[in-house]
């Protein structure tokens, strides 16, 4: 086994994010990145260097799970969401279900769960949940959390952080409880094969699968169709595709948005 083998070995028994599932490309890039800060200057120097030093693991998981995101991210989206998607859902349904897939700190999550409480309050009767997961544990404990920096809070209006927010002393908002009720946060790994949940109404999994290989996509777009009730609505990243199985599985509701219903 090479040493670049080797590392991928461990990364897979000590972090258990499997490697292979990723472009190969792409863990050599982060790789690289953490192979530099550490000052590596071979894979086997790093391995050496993982196993002598476990917070580097932290920051490793980190590097290969990147968790860049933002409330109301590409907001037209949101947008579509606001006036189309979830109005019909709350129309049709007594409880609309919604899995948020690689939700990170929690900005996507929140972002849905602000125009939800909106909607929810002229359709009495009618109950949500979101159901948010991400592999990465402790992006996910601050997700539950819930506390942003004012920094984080810049795409937000007057409004919504007054209806949705508490400003703490420290100058940080904290989610109100109301929020926090519509959503459940869970670990989950996408590539695991096994969906967090059944007969779901809308499936959000943005900016995530850009790591995926193709095989990986391909199954990833079956077990979300399988996920979903019929007419269920999936939305990927703006810069996403999935695999070739995608055409067979799902139709386009809005190209632009990626916006897409599932085929029964
Ligand atoms: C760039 S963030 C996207 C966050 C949010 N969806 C958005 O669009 O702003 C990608 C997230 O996907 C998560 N992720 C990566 N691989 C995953 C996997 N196999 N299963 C679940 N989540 C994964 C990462 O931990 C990270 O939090």
């Amino acid at each position: 086994m090479d040493s670049f083998q080797a590392l991928k070995k461990f990364i897979e028994q000590t972090l258990g994010i499997q490697c292979s599932n990723y472009k190969e490309d792409y863990i050599k890039r982060r790789l690289l990145s953490r192979m530099r800060s550490t000052g590596s200057a071979t894979y086997e120097d790093y391995l050496g260097y993982l196993k002598a030093n476990p917070p580097e693991l932290e920051s490793l998981r980190n590097a290969l799970t990147i968790n860049v995101t933002e409330f109301f991210r590409d907001n037209d989206v949101y947008e579509f969401m606001r006036k189309d998607i979830l109005p019909a859902l709350l129309k049709q349904r007594k409880r609309v279900r919604i899995w948020c897939a690689g939700c990170s700190t929690g900005e996507e999550p929140y972002s849905i769960a602000m125009i939800l409480s909106e909607l929810l309050a002229h359709n009495p009767g009618i109950s949500a949940q979101i159901i948010a997961t991400d592999i990465d544990k402790v992006v996910l404990a601050k997700a539950q959390e819930g506390i942003y920096s004012s920094k984080a809070m810049v795409k937000l209006s007057e409004t919504q952080i007054r209806r949705h927010f508490t400003k703490l002393p420290d100058g940080n908002f904290q989610v109100k409880s109301h929020l926090k009720e519509l959503i459940r946060f869970r670990p989950h790994d996408l590539m695991s094969g096994v969906p967090v949940s059944q007969w779901l109404d809308l499936i959000t999994c943005r900016n995530v699968t850009i790591y995926f290989n193709e095989k990986q996509k391909d199954e990833l777009a079956r077990m979300f169709h399988g996920a979903l009730v019929s007419k269920g609505f999936y939305i990927m990243g703006k810069t996403e595709y999935l695999g070739r199985t995608l055409e067979n599985l799902f139709e386009s509701y809005n190209s632009l948005q990626k916006i897409f219903i599932k085929k029964d």
